[in-house]
């Protein structure tokens, strides 16, 4: 199959909570948008509490579609998984984490981001987490395929 010239594949995605879901992926990126912020927030567990406008725009999600998944559902199956047990590591220590993420579409494309990650606390407690997303780099995006491809 293909689509304006590009491969599409089908992988299997294995989540760390043991479930798994077959996706279709094309190798299209979707360039992220100039001068967008894209922001969700989850509770504890990566639940999606929140998700901006440009994070709708982008993912191909509603709103409604978002909101009460895991965060999982973007989850693309190049990314390494200890990109992000380093993510979580770093969160549940109650540290900021800083990092490359190249993020799943609902149409099967894929778009790069420079993501920061947040903890939320109130009242001395983590209540969920925040991410903030910007455009990354073209050097940065090169030097993250390169390395994840590494750790595959
Ligand atoms: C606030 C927040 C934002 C996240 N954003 C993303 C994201 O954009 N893309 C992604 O693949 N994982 C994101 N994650 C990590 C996922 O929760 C999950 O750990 C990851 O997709 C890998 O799936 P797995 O842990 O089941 O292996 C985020 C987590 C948090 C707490």
């Amino acid at each position: 199959m293909s689509e304006q010239g590009n491969a599409s594949r089908e992988a299997v995605i294995n989540y760390f909570d043991g479930s798994s879901r077959t996706a279709i992926i094309h190798d299209r990126e979707v360039p992220y948008p100039e001068g967008k912020l894209i922001v969700s927030r989850t509770d504890t567990k990566g639940i999606i509490t929140h998700a901006n406008q440009a994070f709708v725009d982008m993912s191909g999600y509603t709103q409604e579609e978002l909101i009460g998944q895991n965060h999982y559902i973007l989850r693309h199956p190049d990314m390494p998984a200890v990109a992000f047990a380093g993510l979580w590591e770093t969160l549940e220590a109650g540290n900021k984490w800083h990092g490359y993420v190249k993020n799943l579409r609902k149409d099967g494309a894929y778009y790069w981001v420079k993501a920061t990650v947040i903890p939320n606390i109130r009242n001395g407690e983590v209540v969920g987490y925040t991410s903030v997303r910007r455009k990354p780099s073209r050097s940065k995006i090169a030097e993250s395929e390169a390395l994840y491809a590494t750790l595959k």
